[in-house]
């Protein structure tokens, strides 16, 4: 049996708050395999965005274990991490986090960048992906210039150059319309059967009903963890 993509053990996050101790995080385990499709919904402030954050390598735990693709992230040098996502992960984030100076298509090439692909097939491939995202027509807008859910798309974009193993998506549908959003969840069915392994947080019930699994989530503890329906297969 191949090793699963993410083994997260009682991992623990704690934010002293003054006098106040918030357990954002309050020892959580769970293990999601190479190809999963999962879900993790809950309620506001019940620690989605703190695991995924830590899940992406952005935030460190105060407490347990945390290992992707063989990699026990909190091992690794900053520099070492940040080949390792560079590599590894593609993450969308709640808030999009474009750079504001940039096009779309630089958006989308910058990680490419980083990752040492060459200027024309970083453009070939950035421009690919715009379009498979609905935004061909658009690449030469900045963030300013583009709507909420047509940053989401760009962020979408930027998230899937580097053909990562596993896709991190924080409220990836939030700021799109209806046909949007299924345009996205598509995609990432697409991606899904393409072997890419997908953890997307999301409030919406259809949403998490597209995918193969849902963790729930409340104060900062699984309280369910599920197959979803025939359909998601
Ligand atoms: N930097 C921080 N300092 C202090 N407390 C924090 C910090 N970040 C998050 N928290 C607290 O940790 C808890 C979990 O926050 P988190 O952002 O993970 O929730 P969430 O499930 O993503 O919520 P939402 O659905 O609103 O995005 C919340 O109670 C929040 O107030
Ligand atoms: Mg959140």
């Amino acid at each position: 049996m191949t090793a699963p993509l993410i083994e997260a053990k009682e991992l623990v996050k704690l934010y002293q708050m003054g006098d106040e101790t918030v357990h954002a995080l309050a020892g959580v385990s769970f293990v999601v395999p190479r190809g999963d499709y999962c879900a993790i919904v809950g309620p506001s402030g019940s620690g989605k965005s703190t695991m995924m954050n830590i899940l992406g390598g952005l935030d460190t735990p105060s407490g347990g274990r945390i290992v992707i693709d063989n990699a026990d992230i909190a091992t690794l040098t900053d520099e070492e991490l940040a080949t390792f996502r560079n590599r590894t992960i593609g993450f969308i984030f709640q808030s999009f986090n474009l750079l504001p100076r940039l096009s779309a298509l630089e958006n989308v090439e910058l990680p490419m960048i980083y990752g040492g692909v060459l200027p024309k097939e970083r453009k070939e491939r950035a421009a690919a992906l715009l379009t498979r995202v609905g935004l061909g027509e658009r690449m030469s807008h900045r963030p300013t210039q583009l709507s909420g859910g047509q940053q989401q798309r760009v962020a979408i974009a930027r998230a899937l150059a580097g053909r990562p193993a596993l896709l991190l998506a924080d409220e990836p549908t939030g700021a799109l319309d209806t046909q949007t959003g299924k345009d996205i969840l598509n995609l990432f069915s697409e991606l899904n059967r393409e072997g890419v392994t997908i953890v997307i947080v999301t409030h919406d019930h259809e949403v998490a009903a597209a995918t193969k699994r849902t963790i729930e989530m409340r104060d900062g503890r699984i309280v369910a963890d599920h197959l979803n329906g025939s359909r998601a297969a």
